[in-house]
């Protein structure tokens, strides 16, 4: 792989990260990149991979959406996203990093496992259709 850059999103970057989440309104996007809370991975200067998260509670750190190109999954790039995610938490002084997959999501929940998070509760109806999320967690020490 050529060379692979992870790191905050920027202004400028908010028209890349909505082709990779294109589920979330812009005006949120913005705020979420004004408050550092997407990361993304930029390959040869191309917007490959986002991953946002927020603060549940102003407690506890929660991804709440990850998405790597179709054509470059299985990389390593959604590992290297969550790591850098990983090292920014803990220098904050968080212990735990917990993340949310839909329902009946087979393949995320096991590479969710793969990454070292365990399932830790289920909040139903929680979408227009009446699925559900599952919550997974992760410690950081
Ligand atoms: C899920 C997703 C973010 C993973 O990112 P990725 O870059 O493809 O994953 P990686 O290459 O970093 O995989 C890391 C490890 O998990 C393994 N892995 C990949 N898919 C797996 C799966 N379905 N189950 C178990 N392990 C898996 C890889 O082999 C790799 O193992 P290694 O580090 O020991 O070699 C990406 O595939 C994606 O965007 N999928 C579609 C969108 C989506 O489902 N998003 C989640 C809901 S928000």
């Amino acid at each position: 792989m050529e060379e692979l850059l992870i790191r905050f999103a920027e202004e400028e970057d908010e028209g890349s990260c909505a082709l990779l989440d294109p589920q979330i309104p812009s005006y949120f996007l913005t705020r979420r990149i004004e408050q550092r809370e997407v990361i993304v991975a930029e390959l040869d200067g191309e917007l490959v991979a986002c991953l946002r998260f927020e603060f549940l509670g102003a407690r506890a750190p929660l991804i709440s959406l990850l998405a790597v190109r179709p054509d470059l999954q299985g990389e390593g790039i959604g590992r290297h996203l969550i790591e850098f995610l990983e090292e920014y938490l803990r220098d904050l002084g968080y212990n735990a990093l917990m993340c949310a997959a839909r329902e009946g999501s087979p393949d995320f929940e096991r590479w969710l496992h793969r990454l070292g998070f365990q399932e830790c509760g289920f909040l139903s109806g929680m979408h227009p259709d009446g699925s559900g999320e599952v919550f997974f967690r992760k410690s950081l020490e």
